[in-house]
């Protein structure tokens, strides 16, 4: 990781202060003193500042069931950010595996954790995100078979990787994909002449949303949690 991230992870400090502090010629890697922030550092490095080791903190992995009406982003824009929910040190510093959009509610997985979310949200590595999807009009059984065969989004060169849709009542579907698109649930149901008007991530890999958590409410992951990813 970046030194100056490493430095935010085991201090209090923000990563303009750790900045600042790096300028001061302070911090030294393996004996040498290093000042620029961007140098990559690794577990077996020792890093001190006035003779102190630095250790970084754990990382941290929280599971969030997002309302209605809230951004994944972590500045405010038209609606809050998630962050304004999360009270814990330095939330800000932390990202969202995984964007949702405003309008959409249900699992948000936030870390610190850059390689661990890389494996969530990387369309190479085909992890499986389950939507509940209310539709504006009665779904056809074919479209089982049009979203396993993928279908054309408009804007797209290639057609969606192959997807499972479970129908749980006439306007009402379970739908499970392994890629993350611009508002690709909305999309493939448009594809196929149909609207969504609810959209709810049940699960992502094997991460459940637990039922526990109300809209705004969130916890740590478990450990078997963050290792199923
Ligand atoms: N697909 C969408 O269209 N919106 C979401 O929020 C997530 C997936």
């Amino acid at each position: 990781m970046r030194l100056d991230k490493f430095i935010c992870k085991s201090t209090e400090l923000t990563r303009t202060e750790a900045k600042k502090l790096l300028k001061t010629g302070l911090v030294i890697v393996n004996g040498e003193v290093v000042k620029n922030g961007a140098c990559q550092v690794h577990e077996n490095n020792t890093i001190t500042v006035e003779g102190e080791v630095l250790t970084a903190r754990q990382s941290r992995y929280i599971m969030m069931h997002k309302p209605e009406d809230t951004i994944c982003s972590n500045v405010d824009e038209v609606y809050p950010s998630l962050f304004h929910f999360i009270d814990v040190d330095k939330a800000w510093d932390m990202h969202i595996a995984g964007r949702l959009d405003a309008d959409t509610t249900g699992l948000v997985l936030i870390t610190d954790d850059g390689r661990w979310s890389h494996n969530i949200i990387s369309p190479k590595k085909h992890c499986v995100k389950t939507y509940r999807v209310w539709l504006r009009d009665v779904i056809a059984e074919k479209v089982i078979d049009e979203f396993k065969e993928g279908v054309q989004l408009q804007g797209e060169k290639s057609l969606t990787r192959p997807a499972v849709l479970r129908i749980v009542a006439d306007k009402e579907v379970l739908l499970s994909i392994t890629e993350g698109k611009y508002h690709q649930v909305k999309r493939m149901f448009a594809a196929v002449g149909n609207k969504v008007v609810g959209l709810h991530r049940e699960q992502v890999g094997e991460i459940k949303l637990d039922d526990d958590l109300a809209p705004g409410q969130w916890r740590y992951l478990t450990e078997q949690e963050v290792l199923s990813v």
